[in-house]
């Protein structure tokens, strides 16, 4: 059954190549709207990345600006995406522009006009958590949050903290005790789901959509191919592909809770039995995974040509 969603992101490499697994499929998502917030880089320049791919795509979207640094910490941009935060691809000067509205007022509307909402999560969890507080009648109109974050035993910003999580612990803990579904794609799963740097290479010549998941994926595959590793994760693209095809996945019900201080863990996302989250555990078939995240971007090309 198509779903009511809406993206809340901070592009960033992997929010985008997320973003357009979600363009390509018409049939399953009903997408309402964007909203940013501060991560990877300073909401306004991670707000100007996502509308100037937009417009490279010239695809019209509703994007709403959300806050720009978290609950309790400072901002703190990634390194890992460059000065712009989308470091890479060439993009044209913007012709879109945001909607006169903030992220939790257009979350605010989507829910309050729709029956049903999934919110899928691919950035610190700031807007999200904040609309939750501010409007806590709305919650019964989100059917799930479906995040990119956290992690079983490993971390890429603290040897136990993944970036999402560590980024705004508080809003994380709001999150993960709302009561709401949330399904958690982790730094564990994320890696599972790596994508063959021959196949990053393989994109290069194909049409103008697949260039810029060329430089994009080339871009953001750059620290592990430095490190001699044949594949890289798309973090991000994986709560999207869960979406789409369920089967590939197995799954287990736990227990989230977030550390919110420590020298050495905070954001940490403490995972033991229980039920606040489905966890995403494994997957089944990297090379079909990879296929089908293949097909997106030629289902994308093939539009954007017709279209021409
Ligand atoms: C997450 O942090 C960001 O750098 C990525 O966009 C992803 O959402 C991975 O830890
Ligand atoms: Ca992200």
């Amino acid at each position: 059954m198509i779903k009511n969603v809406i993206v809340d992101c901070d592009p960033g490499h992997d929010d985008i190549m997320a973003i357009m697994s979600i363009l390509a499929h018409r049939e399953a998502f009903n997408l309402l709207g964007l909203t940013t917030v501060n991560g990877n880089n300073l909401v306004d320049r991670v707000t100007d990345n996502l509308l100037k791919v937009l417009t490279y795509l010239d695809v019209d979207l509703k994007v709403a600006k959300g806050y720009d640094k978290p609950l309790v910490y400072d901002a703190d941009p990634q390194i890992a995406h460059g000065e712009s935060g989308l470091d890479g691809p060439v993009l044209p000067a913007s012709k879109f522009s945001v909607v006169d509205m903030h992220a939790i007022e257009f979350m605010k509307q989507m829910a309050q006009t729709h029956d049903k909402i999934t919110i899928i999560a691919l950035a610190p969890l700031t807007n999200v958590a904040l609309f939750l507080k501010t409007y806590p009648e709305l919650k019964e109109k989100i059917e799930c949050i479906t995040l990119m974050g956290g992690s079983r035993s490993s971390g890429n910003i603290l040897k136990r903290s993944e970036f999402n999580i560590y980024a705004d612990p508080h809003a994380a803990d709001i999150v993960f005790k709302s009561n709401i579904p949330v399904i958690m794609s982790d730094i564990e799963i994320c890696l599972e789901c790596s994508t063959d740097h021959e196949m990053i290479d393989g994109l290069k010549g194909k049409g103008y959509v697949h260039e810029l998941a060329y430089a994009i994926l080339e871009f953001f595959s750059q620290y592990n191919r430095k490190r001699n590793k044949d594949s890289s994760p798309v973090f991000d693209l994986v709560p999207v592909m869960q979406m789409l095809h369920p089967e590939l996945f197995t799954y287990k019900k736990c227990q989230v809770d977030i550390e919110l201080e420590g020298v050495h863990t905070r954001g940490m996302t403490v995972v033991s039995e229980g039920e606040n989250c489905l966890l995403v555990e494994h997957l089944n078939d990297r090379t079909l995974y990879n296929q089908y995240f293949m097909e997106d971007l030629s289902i994308l090309e093939e539009r954007y040509s017709s279209s021409r």
